[in-house]
């Protein structure tokens, strides 16, 4: 009989789809149904970009293999990003790679570094795609809690000697997935320092980094002195430059990482298609005018979804960063049981916080990736649904 092996048998039950499931059962039965449960940007790629992606298509040159770590041009791009943006001096040959998305770096990079049952610091709530990642690498998911009080900022202090020793790796993320929770440098200074007095390396998920409001602006982990003697950072064009589908991300910082990874890479893939490569490049050279854009599109959205909340007597504050609001569910419900009210009452998909982890219990996601015009309609819908009481 074939088989998947016991690694894919055994991964995590994955809530998403099964709100897919019955989103689409929903659908066919003609109801129309609102999905805040994207994690992907409704807005459309920048013409600029999609123009430089026709002109290179159309010459027979890109329509080979990419040189395995990414063209030059891609990598030089991501180069002057980080200088401009962050002054971090970056070698392009030996501290950046192209990623076919940062989902894949992250994946396989997580794959390249650890042994058989190595532990791996896991922020709770946090993406899944790390417990899973982890998983597959035949590693040990050892979550560390995000709490609200501490503004959903690592406690290094409250990690026990025994996570510690037993962890290789420690993951973090911000703009946070699925807090919305920024960071200050300080967080990644102490970070820096926990991973060098515990011999970890430390990777660091900037899939959101641009995604932030008024005068906030997200740190790189690379700012920390030293910080690319453990880390590396993950970025992503997915969501600053609505490019999801392009797959297209990089990463950068430690050598010694970025080798493991390129070994294994090079074994797997063979890059992305250059002209994705070269309309990235273009993207992350621009004057970044199109994110700004963005980003007030999301603000409006984000603070008509707050205040329609606030009237619902649920609990929420604003993030700095992300296109996603954390809200606590209201009195007597579960995050799963407000979840399939919303959905089976309202027509609206909100993501049950424990999708994301233990920690993720008793809060909702909800992004604000569809249109203001739907958003409206989702909180009448959920608004009259909570008229009808309690689970
Ligand atoms: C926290 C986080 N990291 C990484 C990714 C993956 O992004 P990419 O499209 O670059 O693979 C996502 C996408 O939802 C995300 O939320």
């Amino acid at each position: 009989m074939i088989q998947s092996s016991k690694q894919v048998q055994s991964l995590p039950a994955y809530l998403f789809s099964i709100f897919h499931k019955k989103k689409v059962a929903l659908e066919a039965q003609g109801i129309d149904v609102i999905d805040l449960g994207i994690g992907a940007p409704d807005l459309p790629t920048p013409p600029f970009v999609i123009d430089r992606l026709i002109e290179e298509v159309r010459k027979p040159v890109n329509h080979k293999y990419s040189p395995y770590g990414g063209c030059a041009e891609f990598k030089l791009a991501v180069v002057d990003f980080y200088l401009n943006h962050y002054g971090v001096e970056l070698d392009a040959e030996t501290e950046v790679l192209a990623l076919i998305g940062s989902k894949e770096g992250i994946a396989h990079m997580i794959g390249a570094v650890l042994n058989p049952g190595d532990g791996v610091l896991t922020p709770d709530p946090g993406y899944p795609v790390y417990q899973s990642a982890i998983h597959l690498a035949h590693g040990v998911t050892v979550p560390f809690p995000l709490d609200e009080e501490k503004d959903y900022a690592p406690d290094f202090d409250d990690i026990s000697i025994r996570d510690r020793e037993r962890s290789r790796l420690m993951l973090l993320n911000y703009p946070n997935n699925p807090t919305g929770a920024t960071v200050h440098l300080d967080t990644f200074i102490d970070a820096v320092d926990f991973a060098r007095k515990n011999d970890l390396s430390l990777f660091h998920d900037s899939a959101y980094d641009l995604v932030t409001f008024g005068d906030y602006q997200s740190p790189s982990l690379l700012q920390v002195p030293g910080a690319k003697d453990v880390a590396v950072e993950f970025g992503s064009l997915s969501k600053s430059f609505n490019m999801s589908g392009w797959r297209i991300g990089y990463v950068v910082g430690n050598k010694e990482l970025i080798k493991a990874l390129s070994v294994v890479k090079s074994n797997v893939d063979t890059s992305q298609f250059v002209p994705i490569q070269k309309a990235a490049a273009t993207a992350l050279s621009s004057d970044l005018t199109t994110v700004q854009a963005n980003n007030r599109t999301y603000q409006m959205r984000l603070d008509l979804l707050v205040r329609a909340y606030k009237e619902m007597n649920i609990e929420v504050s604003r993030p700095a960063g992300t296109f996603f609001l954390w809200a606590k569910v209201p009195e007597g419900f579960t995050s799963q049981g407000f979840a399939e009210k919303m959905l089976g009452e309202a027509g609206v998909i909100v993501t049950p916080g424990n999708a994301f982890g233990k920690m993720g219990e008793g809060y909702f996601r909800s992004s604000v990736s569809v249109p203001i015009e739907r958003l409206h309609e989702a909180v009448l819908r959920m608004k009259k649904a909570m008229k009808g009481g309690n689970p």
